[in-house]
């Protein structure tokens, strides 16, 4: 097998054209894996979840099963969820509310704080020099927050993640930050397994309003959407630092007909409280946001209903890839905390409808991913000598259109949705990072 020409790949990058042999090549996985996923800020849980002191919740960092849990103090600490004895899974529940973790192999206990504090038999079967302190569960190396979303990184150097989100920041003080006492997750996160690789489904969200007319005609069938064919590219994409990106679709007239996205009338004089200027505006008009924080979070803020009127939600997803060519589907609703409950009820249903494990948008959405892997793993596909033109196309946009100077937000933005900025700058990144060597750390 030829080695990876990282050059030829750069130079496609650039010209827009990603080779078709890096979407599922078992090889290029691994470098992801360790280049990627293991230097980028991962999104956890949303500080809701995590109420008292005690609630804890398990997730999953790519391979690394994490515990996050509150403890006494009001802090929420990350831990490898794994017995620091014989390395079992220490929790197997999803979430719930302890004292402490008691490992189901041998018994060993820890507390909130993860230190081991129960040892069956202890000195008995240890003698008295077994150090306690030393064989505590071991911490995600980096857990911070923004605007109530938990994020964990494995790399111990990583550049913060308030620098990392960069731009996204503005954006996320809009969906995230406009209402007093912020958002709360409803129910737990809906999970599923789909076959799809992870970079197609996250450049779905993030880069790929072009898809929505052709891939959601039943929505147009249905008359909930409009049969305009640019419907989903009125607005601007916006590209943002480390390959970020949100779409702010509007409408042909640049004005969503649901001003604040459909929130009701009282909510109002709260945005213009917590908001400036600019994201107000932003804000008055927008249909949707759709968007991704790199690698693999998406977001979208919609308005959707089943019976006339429209509800809005905002929904964050994971796509935790199990494989190259297989993802669990991670996706978390949430809603103002400050809405009334009749409110919340009809939005959750809204987004069940459209976008809940069998939603009718969801479903259209994952049988394009399946075929995307599916077509990418013959023997024309994989070939690296691109002897077969084995190569995506990324060139909407690439040299017919500048971006929009009066643009309010940060950020780059094109006056389009329909175009491949935000995924070629998803790309360059991803090449920037996977070729990256990992530093040799001294032991000094
Ligand atoms: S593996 Fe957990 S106590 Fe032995
Ligand atoms: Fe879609």
């Amino acid at each position: 097998m030829r080695t990876i020409d990282w050059k030829e790949i750069e130079k496609n990058i650039e010209n827009g054209r990603f080779p078709q042999w890096l979407v599922t090549d078992p090889e290029i996985y691994e470098l992801e894996k360790e280049r990627i996923f293991g230097r980028t800020w991962q999104f956890l849980a949303h500080e809701s979840e995590l109420k008292e002191p005690g609630s804890f919740v398990t997730r999953m960092m790519v391979d690394d099963p994490i515990i996050l849990v509150k403890n006494k103090n009001g802090e929420i600490n990350a831990f490898l969820n794994s017995c620091s004895h014989r390395g079992v899974r220490l929790c197997t529940e999803d979430y719930g509310n302890k004292k402490a973790f008691s490992c189901p192999y041998h018994g060993w206990t820890y507390n909130l704080n993860g230190e081991l504090i129960g040892v069956v038999a202890g000195n008995k079967v240890f003698g008295e020099s077994m150090d306690k302190s030393e064989w505590g569960l071991r911490p995600v190396p980096r857990v911070e927050s923004y605007q109530g979303m938990i994020f964990g990184n494995l790399d111990p150097d990583a550049m913060s993640l308030e620098d990392y989100l960069g731009e996204m920041k503005w954006y996320f003080d809009i969906m995230l930050g406009r209402s007093d006492g912020g958002m709360e997750v409803r129910g737990v996160p809906q999970r599923w397994v789909a076959k799809a690789n992870w970079k197609m489904t996250s450049e779905n969200f993030a880069a790929d309003p072009y898809h929505v007319q052709t891939t959601h005609r039943s929505a147009v069938e249905l008359k909930l959407t409009p049969s305009d064919p640019l419907y989903a590219s009125y607005g601007h994409q916006v590209v943002l630092s480390n390959g970020h990106g949100i779409n702010v679709i509007t409408s042909a007239t640049g004005r969503s007909n649901n001003i604040y996205q459909g929130m009701p009338e009282s909510m109002w004089p709260m945005f213009e409280k917590n908001l400036n200027k600019e994201q107000l505006d932003i804000f008055s008009r927008v249909q949707n946001f759709v968007g991704g924080v790199f690698p693999n979070l998406s977001f979208l803020s919609s308005c959707s209903g089943t019976e006339g009127t429209k509800y809005n939600h905002l929904q964050f997803r994971v796509w935790r890839p199990l494989g190259p060519d297989q993802v669990e589907i991670w996706v978390w609703y949430m809603i103002d905390k400050a809405l009334p409950e009749d409110y919340k009820e009809k939005s959750y249903k809204g987004f069940i409808a459209t976008f809940g494990a069998a939603g009718t948008l969801e479903q259209d959405d994952t049988e394009n991913w399946a075929r995307i892997v599916e077509a990418s793993q013959g023997l024309m596909a994989r070939d690296r000598n691109l002897s077969y033109n084995n190569m995506l196309n990324y060139l909407m946009g690439l040299d017919n259109l500048d971006p929009d100077e009066n643009f309010p937000g940060p950020g780059k933005a094109y006056p389009t949705c329909y175009t491949d900025h935000i995924a070629r700058s998803m790309h360059k990144y991803w090449l920037e990072l996977i070729t990256k060597e990992p530093e040799v750390k001294s032991h000094e």
